[in-house]
């Protein structure tokens, strides 16, 4: 039998300090760095699950503290999306985070991150441009900005997204260095169900008729990337895969595209490093995922 351990911090079960203001969190990591010490911050919206966890033990591989964000951004959020009833799991994600001996948790209210007059946003485009965007217009400047207002308020050494958002990935990428944010940003791997279905909060969204259906979005995009790697054509392996998901029971296929895997950009030349990128609808759950071609 192999033995898992965990990456975590020196406090394990030890409830993480939660603060509520940027000075409170402040205090602390000037503390650390006074302190000689490093901080990593993962930013979450909570409803933790276990590709949340890897990012903390990420964060204590390569840091001393791990900070962990909890706020639902509303300016992610489209009027129609589903910000009233994201999941808001605040008790056990606490308890989550202690078990792996978080040091702090920030989780701010929406006033604290948006003061009264507060009018300013981060515009993106580069890797921001197309796939997410061409269905949530709004949502790469809405995560860009609350992404620079958590770096600029926690300062921290390094900070974690998962590969699960690839497109953020990137576009926070491009972000740091357009704004010269010093801080390396860091992008864990996706978490997997048994059965293949990246973890992702919106997942408590499907049904169990759905859960079923769910998985087959990797496998066909594992069969997609197979047939690109052995040199068949894309287009009509990306056709075949999408009538195959349709037919399973998704409702619909916001994009299945396979784009350069640093830019973004459509693939242009032989040889460029590829990544195949999804978003689909099942009943009102939106899954997206991304995997290596
Ligand atoms: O990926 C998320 O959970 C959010 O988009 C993020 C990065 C925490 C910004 O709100």
């Amino acid at each position: 039998m192999i033995e898992v351990t965990r990456s975590v911090g020196s406090e394990v079960g030890r409830r993480p300090v939660i603060v509520r203001t940027v000075a409170e969190l402040r205090t602390h990591v000037d503390a650390w760095r006074r302190a000689g010490e490093t901080v990593a911050m993962v930013p979450t919206m909570g409803a933790l699950h276990e590709g949340h966890l890897s990012l903390v033990e990420e964060g204590f591989r390569r840091a001393t503290h791990v900070v962990v964000s909890i706020f639902v951004n509303p300016t992610q959020f489209a009027p129609h999306e589903d910000f009233q009833t994201y999941p808001r799991t605040e008790g056990t994600d606490v308890e989550k985070l202690a078990g792996l001996g978080t040091d702090l948790v920030f989780a701010p209210n929406a006033l604290e991150m948006y003061p009264l007059g507060s009018v300013t946003r981060v515009e993106v485009a580069g890797p921001a441009l197309g796939l997410e965007t061409d269905f949530r217009p709004h949502f790469f400047s809405g995560v860009a900005t609350v992404v620079a207002k958590l770096l600029v308020a926690c300062a921290p050494d390094i900070a974690i997204f998962g590969e699960k958002d690839y497109q953020q990935l990137a576009v926070v990428r491009q972000m740091v260095r357009d704004l010269m944010i010093p801080v390396e940003i860091v992008g864990g791997a996706t978490v997997r169900e048994a059965d293949g279905l990246a973890m992702s909060s919106r997942n408590a969204y499907l049904s169990p008729r759905e859960r079923v259906i769910a998985p087959r979005l990797v496998a066909e995009m594992r069969r997609v990337a197979e047939t690109v790697r052995a040199g068949g054509d894309a287009a009509s392996a990306l056709a075949t895969a999408k009538a195959a998901l349709l037919a399973a029971g998704f409702d619909r296929v916001d994009y299945l595209e396979i784009r350069n895997a640093v830019t973004l950009a459509a693939p242009s030349e032989t040889g460029e490093p590829l990544r195949l990128l999804a978003a689909l609808w099942l009943g009102r759950t939106r899954l997206i995922d991304n995997i290596a071609v």
